[in-house]
């Protein structure tokens, strides 16, 4: 196949199995840590990404919904550079100018209930350290049960493992935590919140929910998620959302929870992969009711709050919430939410389409039809995310242009109207 346009293109010699490209990597990495689908990347630029053979792919992955300001983007770049000219790479847990600013610029743009803010490095650390919260809070008041979802995913430590899934997501430590709760997710429209589902009411410390279960995009149905909320608070038991996926307006407002309901305050929520576009920094937002709970309480680390990220994250929120980034938004939704409906009434594979803002999951019968679409869809430059599930996920960068959006969305309603 030979493909040239102006966002993609794909050389006759391109072969998804070309080991060559992978050589010395494939061999010294864990099994366990390969992409089904290897694309080599030399560079990305906003909505593309190119390898060393001049292949391009647009992107609709966002590197794994990390670069909602587009790769490469010129402001976090220039951030990143001045930064690094100000010969300040890192300085611990000590107070940094770059670091107050970033404060000062993510709680402007936050809901004012959430005066506290805890730095680390990846989501899966977020996560462990709101698990770590929810315990001594619960320890504190009395409760101790976590309620979370079957099918959900929080990261790869052990704390995240234990609120992940299921109770078996656990096992290889042999180690459980008995008042981890997890109960269905509501995969269905029709699915109500059933409180008798639950444990002792009076125990029951904390929701824990991603804002849309990350491998097919699946929302709560809006009644089940307002119950959800008002039980919780009914009960003063804590709401904690993942962010990580739904955060920095993937989709359409700053934090994902936002758009079930604007009212809603949960007590914590999770941020990673978004929240610099670009280097590993991720965060929990709360209340000092629950950040202080205990001062003592280890919640910093070593590389916490570094200067290059700080800046990083800092110019990405400049970035993301200008009047002209959020006016193009607005245009791609559009367009995004358009061709989904397309896709779904011309492609018979797919079962449904859960979608919201630039997220998109698509449902299909088995994982094999899913990953085979997927394959299809890098050989002729689009590059979706293959959960190896029965779900592909589309997630482009905020900043794709409508036309590239429109081609890549036209490539994949064709391959998946003829896939089986
Ligand atoms: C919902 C959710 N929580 C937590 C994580 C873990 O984030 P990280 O890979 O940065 O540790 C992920 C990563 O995919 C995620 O999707």
């Amino acid at each position: 196949m030979n493909i040239s346009t102006k966002h993609r293109v794909i050389n006759e010699s391109y072969s998804l199995n070309e080991k060559k490209i992978l050589g010395f990597i494939s061999e010294s990495e864990p099994v366990a840590t390969l992409n089904s689908i290897q694309v080599f990347w030399k560079k990305a630029i906003d909505y593309n990404i190119f390898d060393d053979q001049g292949n391009k792919w647009i992107d609709f992955t966002s590197g794994i919904f990390v670069a909602n300001a587009g790769h490469s983007n010129p402001q976090i770049k220039m951030a990143i550079k001045q930064q690094i000219d100000s010969d300040l790479l890192f300085a611990y847990n000590y107070p940094t100018e770059i670091k107050a600013k970033f404060y000062q610029k993510i709680f402007e743009l936050s809901p004012e209930h959430f005066n506290k803010i805890a730095l680390l490095n990846s989501g899966s650390e977020a996560v462990d350290l709101a698990y770590k919260l929810i315990k001594l809070w619960a320890t504190k008041n009395k409760k101790k049960y976590i309620i979370t979802f079957r099918g959900s995913y929080h990261g790869r430590g052990l704390s995240n493992d234990l609120l992940s899934g299921n109770k078996e997501k656990a096992l290889w430590s042999n180690t459980s935590d008995d008042n981890v709760t997890f109960i269905d997710f509501p995969y269905d429209s029709g699915n109500v919140f059933d409180r008798s589902k639950l444990p002792n009411h009076s125990e029951i410390a904390a929701f824990m929910l991603e804002t849309f279960q990350g491998w097919g995009a699946w929302f709560y149905p809006q009644q089940y998620i307002d119950d959800l909320c008002c039980f919780a608070k009914e009960i003063g038991a804590l709401i904690c959302f993942d962010e990580m996926q739904s955060g920095f307006y993937r989709i359409g407002h700053i934090y994902g929870y936002m758009t079930y309901n604007s009212n809603l305050k949960p007590d914590i929520i999770c941020l990673g992969k978004g929240i610099t576009s670009s280097l590993p920094l991720s965060a929990v937002l709360s209340t000092s009711e629950i950040m202080d709970i205990d001062v003592l309480a280890d919640l910093h680390g070593t590389h916490s709050g570094n200067c290059l990220c700080c800046a990083a994250a800092l110019a990405n929120l400049e970035f993301l919430s200008e009047a002209n980034t959020q006016k193009h938004l607005v245009k791609v939704i559009a367009v995004f939410q358009n061709k989904l409906r397309e896709l779904l009434k011309k492609a018979g594979a797919v079962k449904q389409v859960n979608s919201r803002g630039l997220i998109a999951g698509l449902i299909f019968e088995n994982a094999h039809i899913a990953t085979n679409l997927a394959k299809k869809c890098v050989a002729q430059g689009i590059l979706p995310v293959c959960t190896n599930k029965n779900s592909i996920k589309l997630a482009p960068p905020l900043t794709i242009s409508e036309d590239a959006l429109e081609e890549g969305m036209n490539v994949l309603i064709e391959i998946a109207s003829t896939i089986r």
